[in-house]
């Protein structure tokens, strides 16, 4: 693996699903693979699980792993080509990039999108810009459209839950507080859709949440939330923002939470949300506190996602 942006950078997901579960079953099994190489994870926005998830599968690895809040400590950077920086941008992406580059054998990076303009958006400016630059190999902590090792870990976490059958996986809108980008839910279903036909995809939410058909396509699209939870297997639970009339709350309907009364619609589902949650907004508390909710094991499997992502990168290298 060359760097890991998007599931267009895996060539077999289940093979990817089953290094990710050796290591859950014996985490250092590869203690030694990165002695003396070091991972640098930067950071251009908040985090909790892939900030401290991705640390502690680099140093399973036995990589040296060094965080830095871009956004806080770091100079602001510049991503636009032939800018006249005379703004509050302090260094160039051009010049920063090759430095962090020269630093670190492999980098990490977390930006998210602006919101404001999708054309930019959805051109992935800021990782694009990185990976032309740095020189090493790079792993997205989520990036404007994206977050695969989110999806990695989803893929992991329904797979040890997988029934006998072909499962029914739902993906749900959910109501949210605050605008909130797409790329959980693109990369979720940008993911299923190229799990080999490993499971019947629907995706609900209310009229014009329609995501980009770049990554929905193939799957099942309705507004109607409880025909869509009939007999699933799977409900993964996400709020996000417009598309087509870009980065906006239309309704926000409370109706859309996921409840207990809901939850019986389904086939005894398991429930995922890739937290942070907005409890009694996205989730209810029943819902979350039910056995139902595999939200903590999805997130602690972000180590085991992590740790094969790196670990085939480095593997490439050797
Ligand atoms: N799910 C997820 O990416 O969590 P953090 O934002 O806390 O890293």
């Amino acid at each position: 693996m060359k760097q890991f942006i998007s599931v267009h950078d895996v060539t077999d997901i289940n093979a990817l699903v089953k290094k990710a579960l050796a290591y859950k079953a014996n985490p250092l099994t590869d203690k030694n693979l990165g002695v003396n190489k070091r991972i640098g994870l930067l950071f251009l926005n908040p985090s909790l699980r892939t900030r401290l998830s991705t640390q502690v599968a680099a140093q399973n690895l036995g990589m040296e792993a060094i965080v830095f809040n871009v956004d806080k400590e770091g100079w602001a950077l510049e991503f636009e080509e032939g800018a006249i920086m005379s703004g509050n941008k302090a260094e160039h992406i051009k010049d920063a990039a090759p430095v962090l580059g020269s630093y670190f054998d492999i980098l990490c990076i977390r930006t998210f999108p602006s919101l404001k303009n999708r054309e930019d958006d959805y051109s992935e400016l800021y990782i694009s810009q990185f990976i032309k630059y740095c020189g090493v190999p790079v792993i997205s902590l989520e990036s404007a459209t994206l977050h695969p090792l989110q999806s990695l870990t989803d893929i992991i976490t329904m797979t040890e839950h997988a029934p006998a059958h072909k499962p029914k996986v739902v993906l749900t809108w959910a109501p949210h507080v605050k605008t909130l980008p797409q790329c959980v839910a693109n990369s979720f279903a940008q993911w299923v859709n190229a799990w080999d036909g490993k499971a019947e995809f629907v995706i609900t939410h209310p009229e014009d949440y329609e995501l980009s058909e770049q990554f929905t396509k193939g799957a099942t699209i309705t507004h109607n939330q409880d025909e869509a939870l009939k007999d699933a297997d799977f409900v993964y639970v996400k709020n996000w923002s417009t598309f087509n009339d870009y980065g906006k709350i239309y309704a926000n309907d409370p109706k859309w939470m996921l409840t207990e009364e809901k939850l019986k619609l389904t086939n005894n589902a398991k429930v995922l949300h890739c937290l942070p949650v907005r409890r009694n907004v996205e989730l209810s508390d029943e819902v979350l506190d039910s056995a139902n909710s595999i939200v903590t094991q999805e997130a602690a499997n972000r180590v085991w996602a992590a740790q094969a992502v790196i670990s085939e990168i480095l593997q490439r290298g050797e």
